[in-house]
């Protein structure tokens, strides 16, 4: 079957610096992929590397080759734009547009887009919102300012904007680290849920929520600090869980380092 992605002998630099070093994984459509291991090892440059948005930092740059559809997203001709409209991202902290209304957060997108009519704009922030399961809690403030709402609802909302303009792939980086518990769950129940229409891949220090919510775990780990960080291995969740292949994932899932 076609992977919706397929990365090959990716490194990526910020400037002289090796973050991480010939990465190469695929991805099943709707499928939840987990990202876990140590801090420093270079999830979070991975995953902004997925869809071009390593490379706006300044000295980052990328060796290797992500394909998405079969498509390589560092071809040429190639616009990181669009890229990342295909592969949106969620992040650690809720960042919606803080001066704008529930109503325009969830549109932002979909405006840059353009060509959409005000009755589709309705539609579609609705449609967002409840796939977002932030509906019912907002429905009668959409004009209301998103900044008001609770931190859990901030990241429902920055859900709700990212699916909004239908990406093939949602990015999450740590979702859940600024939540409590409960809307941690309520994020955790929306991934299995979006699940269905989106490739979903997370990094988490969560091994409970990595079990809970991915279909398959990556663990990546560095040799020491200052070296690149590695994918050690990357298997169905319940075996890297269970019986991983490499004894560095058994340790740190079972918490003796990292
Ligand atoms: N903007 C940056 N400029 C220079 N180096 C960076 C930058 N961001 C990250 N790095 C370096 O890249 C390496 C990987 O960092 P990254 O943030 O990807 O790790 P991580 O696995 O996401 O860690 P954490 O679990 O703490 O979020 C580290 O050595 C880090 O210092
Ligand atoms: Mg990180």
């Amino acid at each position: 079957m076609a992977k919706r992605i397929d990365v090959s002998g990716l490194t990526a630099f910020y400037g002289s610096h090796k973050a991480i070093e010939d990465i190469s994984m695929t991805v099943e459509p709707r499928s939840v992929t987990a990202f876990i291991g140590p801090s420093g090892c270079g999830k979070s440059t991975f995953l902004r590397t997925l869809n071009r948005m390593h490379e706006v930092t300044p000295g980052g740059r990328v060796e290797g080759k992500v394909l998405l559809d079969e498509e390589d997203l560092y071809g040429q001709g190639i616009d990181p734009v669009s890229v990342r409209r295909e592969i949106g991202m969620v992040f650690q902290r809720p960042n919606p547009f803080p001066t704008m209304s529930i109503f325009d957060n969830v549109a932002a997108g979909l405006r840059l887009n353009g060509g959409y009519k005000k009755s589709d704009l309705n539609d579609i922030v609705e449609k967002s919102l409840k796939g977002a399961n932030l509906w019912n809690e907002v429905k009668d403030r959409l004009n209301k300012p998103g900044s008001g709402l609770s931190g859990g609802q901030q990241q429902r909302l920055c859900i709700a904007r990212a699916i909004a303009v239908e990406p093939k792939v949602l990015l999450m980086d740590e979702p859940c680290s600024a939540l409590d518990p409960i809307s941690t769950l309520a994020i955790e129940d929306l991934i299995g849920e979006l699940k269905e229409r989106f490739t979903i891949v997370i990094v988490t220090h969560n091994m409970q929520q990595a079990a809970r919510v991915s279909d398959r775990t990556a663990f990546f780990n560095l040799s020491a600090v200052g070296q690149p960080g590695r994918l050690i291995e990357i298997d169905d969740t319940e075996r890297i869980f269970s019986n991983p292949s490499v004894q560095a994932t058994e340790d740190y899932i079972s918490g003796r380092f990292g």
